[in-house]
């Protein structure tokens, strides 16, 4: 369990980073509430009648990851629970590589690396990456890597996306409150929001 309460739902962290994928905190909120009244536990989701979940998703958009989120409660709940590594989640339908390591590091606390674009912005930041993105991403990746830490990685990686999307952010990221300041290369520049370049599209 980690040190900060009670060990998150892994039901709840699931579902809300499905919803999340693509669609901002904002937008999710009501849904997820609503999800959850109806639905507490991934057994309950599982049972649901299809139509009923296609209607409660409807305005969330990107009607792929409704099916899949049904396909997937039901996956977990024949396995009688979901799985606790990275491996055994990347199995289940819709799980990618950013959400199977979300799921293990905040639901279970495994030592993975999340890497969102919130991530992304915050690591470039913090190493002066000056490679453009998309091509920077494995070097975000395993610079992000060299960061996890072995202990509370759940809350580590929890962090990190709540720094993106508060304080580090696209455009007049707020150095003056960063907790990290003073290890951040780009700062140090006076680049950091000019970070991450952009290869133009
Ligand atoms: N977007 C997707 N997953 C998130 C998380 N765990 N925290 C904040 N924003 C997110």
């Amino acid at each position: 369990m980690p040190p900060n309460g009670p060990a998150p739902d892994p039901y709840r962290i699931w579902l809300s980073e499905v919803m999340l994928q693509q669609t901002t905190v904002a937008a999710v909120k009501a849904y997820f509430l609503r999800f959850t009244t109806i639905w507490p536990t991934v057994q309950a989701l599982a049972a649901a009648p299809d139509a009923q979940v296609m209607g409660e998703w409807a305005g969330l958009g990107y009607y792929a990851r409704a099916r899949n989120l049904l396909a997937c409660a039901r996956a977990v709940a024949d396995l009688g629970g979901f799985p606790e590594t990275r491996a055994g989640l990347s199995a289940l339908p819709g799980i990618g590589p950013y959400t199977s390591a979300a799921i293990a590091a905040i639901a279970f606390d495994r030592p993975e690396t999340v890497v969102d674009g919130n991530v992304e912005r915050v690591v470039s930041r913090l190493f002066a990456v000056q490679t453009p993105l998309p091509r920077a991403k494995p070097e975000l990746v395993a610079l992000a890597e060299t960061l996890t830490p072995r202990q509370r990685p759940g809350d580590y990686a929890q962090a990190m996306m709540d720094l993106g999307a508060t304080i580090c952010t696209p455009r007049r990221p707020v150095c003056a409150l960063c907790p990290v300041n003073a290890h951040c290369d780009a700062r140090a520049q006076g680049i950091a929001a000019d970070l991450p370049l952009k290869t133009p599209k």
